[in-house]
């Protein structure tokens, strides 16, 4: 087994090499902004049931439930977070003209804080509330949540711009993660458990097009040592700063 330090050093070869790299990134890559993940140890879906929650039949049937116990709390913990290492580093990555793109699976808005400015949101925003009668789409930190479910001028429930599940991808949001994804040179899989699809297909797309695909990742997932050339096991922010402390002292 290849060591840490020769699995970053793999993975800063074939940064420096390309000026087409996309990334894609789940929950993982915010824990260390103090946002929980939705699967493993201390997961959202440890205390509740996804489909009881944050299925799109629930928030119908009943969104002043949805509101209090998943909206509100994600809501005021995004409120306060700000982006980490992890965050940094591919904002980095990009502005030394490595890195085109982010897919974000999260909904916390950090990769553009952070400074990347192509952040394709696969899931939506957290950052507007959207009419669930008239469509009227307004900030979420203007929202008055003091009342569940918080409600827009016309009287319609106020939702997250977010992909619930049975929901579609925003079609803009997929065609053009497929695009980016289908042309990169290589991809890097950050913080994601890699199996809620479509999001998942990512890397095997990339993959069969050529790219070589750097998982960064406490642990394996489904595409380690099938899909993944190299599985760099660690917590983003620690190893993204090893890959760019590498990578700037090479220029
Ligand atoms: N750095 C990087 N990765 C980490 C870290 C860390 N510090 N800590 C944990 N991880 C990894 C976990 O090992 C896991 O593989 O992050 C991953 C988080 O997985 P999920 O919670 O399943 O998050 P994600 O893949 O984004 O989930 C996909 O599922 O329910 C939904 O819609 C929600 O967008 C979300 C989708």
């Amino acid at each position: 087994m290849k060591s840490l330090d020769a699995l970053i050093s793999a993975a800063v070869d074939h940064l420096a090499a390309t000026r087409n790299a996309v990334a894609l990134t789940g929950a993982g890559i915010s824990i260390e902004s103090g946002i929980p993940a939705f699967r493993g140890k201390g997961g959202l879906w440890e205390r509740f049931d996804p489909m009881e929650i944050a299925h799109i039949d629930a928030l119908v049937r009943d969104p002043a439930r949805v509101w209090k116990l998943l909206v509100k709390d994600l809501k005021e913990i995004m409120d306060r977070a700000a982006p980490n290492d992890g965050h940094k580093g591919l904002a980095r990555l990009e502005q030394l003209g490595i890195l085109q793109t982010v897919i974000t699976q999260n909904v916390d808005g950090l990769h553009q804080m952070a400074g990347n400015t192509d952040v394709i949101e696969f899931h939506g925003s957290f950052a507007w509330q959207r009419c669930m009668q008239c469509g009227r789409r307004v900030e979420t930190r203007a929202v008055d949540a003091s009342v569940l479910p918080p409600r827009c001028a016309c009287g319609g429930v106020l939702r997250p711009d977010a992909v619930f599940f049975g929901e579609m991808i925003p079609p803009m949001a997929l065609w053009r993660s497929q695009e980016t994804t289908a042309a990169c040179e290589v991809m890097l899989v950050v913080g994601t458990s890699a199996i809620v699809q479509p999001a998942a297909s990512m890397p095997l797309i990339a993959k069969e097009n050529g790219a070589v695909v750097i998982e960064i990742n406490p642990e394996a997932t489904p595409l380690t040592g099938v899909v993944s050339d190299i599985l760099i096991p660690g917590k983003a922010g620690d190893i993204m700063n090893r890959i760019l402390a590498q990578l700037e002292n090479a220029r």
